[in-house]
């Protein structure tokens, strides 16, 4: 029998949205199960209408396969991103710990290969089920057909609103070598005396790191960094260094070096500036905040004359790492 689906109608979602903006969908329904999430894609076909949300509600994980040294979790893609990492950590299984705290669900974890801390999604990817909107088969991923890149993934581009993540499998380690190479982390596990960190180590320094700079959607809206760090030309580079000289960077290869859209965007000035409810974090220069009702078209008119000031004093071009729905 075809499940039944409760549609509600002229739905605000301001409480499905990090960012924390008032909009309605003409249609909004939760699905629990893939049956009821092709019932709802037939639905929106039947319809001459604006629109209609799905809430990825399907929930539960299993193991699909284990060795000595690792586990394959397969989770679906409606279950919170950080309680994972928290149960993974508890179990002791390693890799995803330095991305404690991202905001989300496992099922956008590969969409756009959320990173942090020196770890991305792909390094704990095994592969991924989801259901082809046209055919309304299911397909599995490999790790290679995902095309992970930096803040990038097939989801992104060729696969762009063509199919849906219904399930994600992570290759876990049973015994794993914490990974702390990152600078702030490094600080802060020596500074509390900690120079062999368990996996719980770092998972709870990450946290607190990420506390201490980034603020907390529930309490103001934000999509974490709203701009991709840019990779720019060497040549770039050394011209821009002439005149600031303590412009940080990381490597990329030879020719072109990543630099960061934060202090880019603090040099320029816009750190902590607020208009009206829009804003500029104060404590960390790549993240739009939204202090209550501000409206989408307001934090893309900020985020827009951010990029144009950036591409003036810099000549780097901003992309923003969000995507946007309008
Ligand atoms: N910086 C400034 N001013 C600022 C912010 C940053 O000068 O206002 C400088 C910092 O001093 C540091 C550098 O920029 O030298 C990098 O800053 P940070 O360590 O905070 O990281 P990020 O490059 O701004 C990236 C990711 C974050 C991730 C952190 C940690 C992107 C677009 N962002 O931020 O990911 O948590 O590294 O790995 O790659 C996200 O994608 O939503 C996100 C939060």
């Amino acid at each position: 029998m075809a499940p039944v689906l409760n549609f509600q109608e002229d739905f605000e979602l301001i409480a499905y949205n990090s960012m924390g903006l008032a909009s309605q969908a003409k249609y909004f329904v939760s699905v629990v199960t893939i049956e009821e999430l092709k019932e709802a894609l037939s639905f929106a076909e039947t319809k001459d209408f604006e629109g209609l949300v799905i809430n990825m509600a399907l929930k539960g994980e299993s193991i699909v396969k284990e060795d000595e040294a690792h586990v394959y979790l397969k989770v679906n893609a409606g279950e919170n991103w950080h309680k994972l990492v928290l149960s993974c950590v508890e179990k002791g299984w390693g890799g995803i710990e330095n991305l404690s705290l991202i905001p989300g669900s496992v099922g956008a974890s590969p969409i756009q290969n959320i990173g942090a801390y020196g770890v991305e999604l792909k390094d704990v990817f095994d592969s991924l089920e989801a259901l082809d909107i046209s055919t309304r088969k299911i397909r599995t991923f490999s790790k290679g057909e995902c095309n992970f890149g930096y803040r990038n993934s097939i989801f992104k581009n060729e696969l762009k609103n063509k199919v849906v993540i219904t399930s994600v499998t992570f290759k876990l380690q049973k015994n794993a070598e914490p990974k702390v190479d990152y600078k702030a982390l490094v600080d802060l596990l020596e500074d509390k005396g900690i120079f062999s960190p368990t996996i719980k180590d770092v998972s709870e320094a990450v946290i607190e790191v990420r506390k201490s700079k980034l603020p907390d959607p529930a309490k103001i809206g934000n999509t974490g960094s709203f701009f991709k760090n840019p990779i720019i030309s060497i040549a770039l580079f050394e011209e821009l260094k002439k005149e600031y000289k303590n412009m940080p960077s990381y490597k990329v290869s030879n020719n072109f070096v990543k630099v960061p859209a934060g202090w880019l965007i603090e040099k320029a000035g816009w750190k902590g500036v607020r208009e009206g409810d829009a804003g500029v974090h104060a404590k960390q220069a790549l993240v739009l905040v939204n202090y209550g009702k501000a409206s989408g078209a307001q934090i893309w008119d900020l985020a827009m004359r951010i990029k144009a000031s950036i591409l003036k004093e810099f000549k780097i071009e901003l992309t923003p790492e969000v995507n946007i729905i309008s």
